[in-house]
């Protein structure tokens, strides 16, 4: 099997944290998936390791549950040659009592080179990378941002119709509390993409418009001439009371079924940031639709995204150590 030539340099991602799309430049975000690419080829080969990150140290610290986000995290670093340390807040000092500093501050004291982070609340990320001395990954931040995810997502959609420039996304459901539709939103704006927001008036933020999107609250008059068809998941977790009837009733108006999916084009992409809700808000054979469902591509971009993503932050640390 051919070897893939060992890319050269990265210095395209002038950044000492990753916290969120919002204020990423077309070129950062560009050369970001341009990375990417490079790691999907050598992800594919037999040899997938490349020693990008030998010496640097990265910890995954969750606060919420993760099956995608954070095994990926650890598979990146380690294919880059980096060590990686999973601190499971189940049985941390967090349950304790520990606040969100101590216990970064705690990690920070052993030299970490990046902490990946994920957080319920909106701007934890944010605050963590105002107190540790290591770089910082948002690895989703309450309803704020998931930027890794608009990155895959993004790459996932440039390598299937070549552009995102100009498309119609449609991103339908519980806008009100996913940071996947924030990062979405900013990624795709700045890439020259038209985005429409497609959910009930109970799950939509006030004043939503104002980031340059276009709402509907019919899947049908929303998905007509789309490009690519974003379904969220419900995000019970995050809700308090009822914003739907039921889930039967919400899967008749907003889950993704053929019928609603035949007013997109007919060539329009099925995507799922995951985890999915099957019969809620995407009927199983959407979901599993070979010729158009994209889903299980999403989650192979994700581990390319990531390594790209910290490739990037570790370059800038031997920048910054006077190493390169
Ligand atoms: N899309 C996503 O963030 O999935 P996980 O919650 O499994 O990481």
């Amino acid at each position: 099997m051919k070897k893939a030539e060992t890319p050269p340099p990265f210095i395209a991602f002038p950044h000492r944290h990753l916290l969120g799309i919002e204020g990423l430049s077309p070129p950062e975000i560009t050369a970001l998936l341009d990375r990417s690419e490079i790691y999907v080829e050598q992800n594919r080969e037999a040899d997938k390791k490349r020693a990008r990150l030998v010496g640097r140290t990265v910890i995954n610290l969750f606060f919420e549950s993760s099956t995608r986000t954070r095994t990926s995290f650890e598979l990146a670093a380690q294919r880059l040659g980096g060590d990686v340390i999973n601190m499971s807040v189940m049985t941390s000092s967090v349950k304790k009592g520990e606040t969100l500093i101590d216990t970064a501050m705690t990690l920070n004291a052993m030299h970490p080179d990046v902490l990946v982070v994920r957080h319920g609340d909106s701007g934890a990320t944010q605050l963590l990378s105002e107190k540790v001395n290591c770089a910082v990954i948002n690895a989703g931040d309450g309803s704020h941002e998931h930027p890794t995810q608009a990155l895959l997502d993004a790459l996932t959609i440039r390598r299937r119709l070549g552009r995102l420039q100009g498309l119609q996304v449609a991103i339908c459901g519980d806008i009100l509390h996913s940071r996947v539709a924030r990062s979405n939103i900013h990624l795709l704006g700045t890439m020259g993409a038209r985005v429409r927001l497609i959910a009930p008036k109970s799950l939509l933020p006030c004043g939503i418009e104002r980031m340059g999107v276009e709402v509907f609250h019919d899947m049908k008059d929303g998905l007509k001439d789309c490009d690519i068809v974003m379904m969220l998941r419900l995000q019970s977790e995050r809700m308090r009371g009822n914003f739907f009837p039921s889930t039967r009733e919400y899967f008749r108006f907003f889950g993704l079924d053929y019928d609603k999916l035949a007013n997109a084009k007919p060539d329009a992409l099925i995507m799922h940031p995951g985890p999915m809700n099957r019969g809620v808000e995407i009927d199983s054979e959407v979901a599993d639709d070979i010729g158009r469902s994209v889903i299980r591509e999403q989650v192979e971009m994700g581990v390319a995204v990531r390594m790209a993503c910290l490739e990037a932050l570790s370059v800038n640390l031997a920048k910054a150590e006077g190493r390169a």
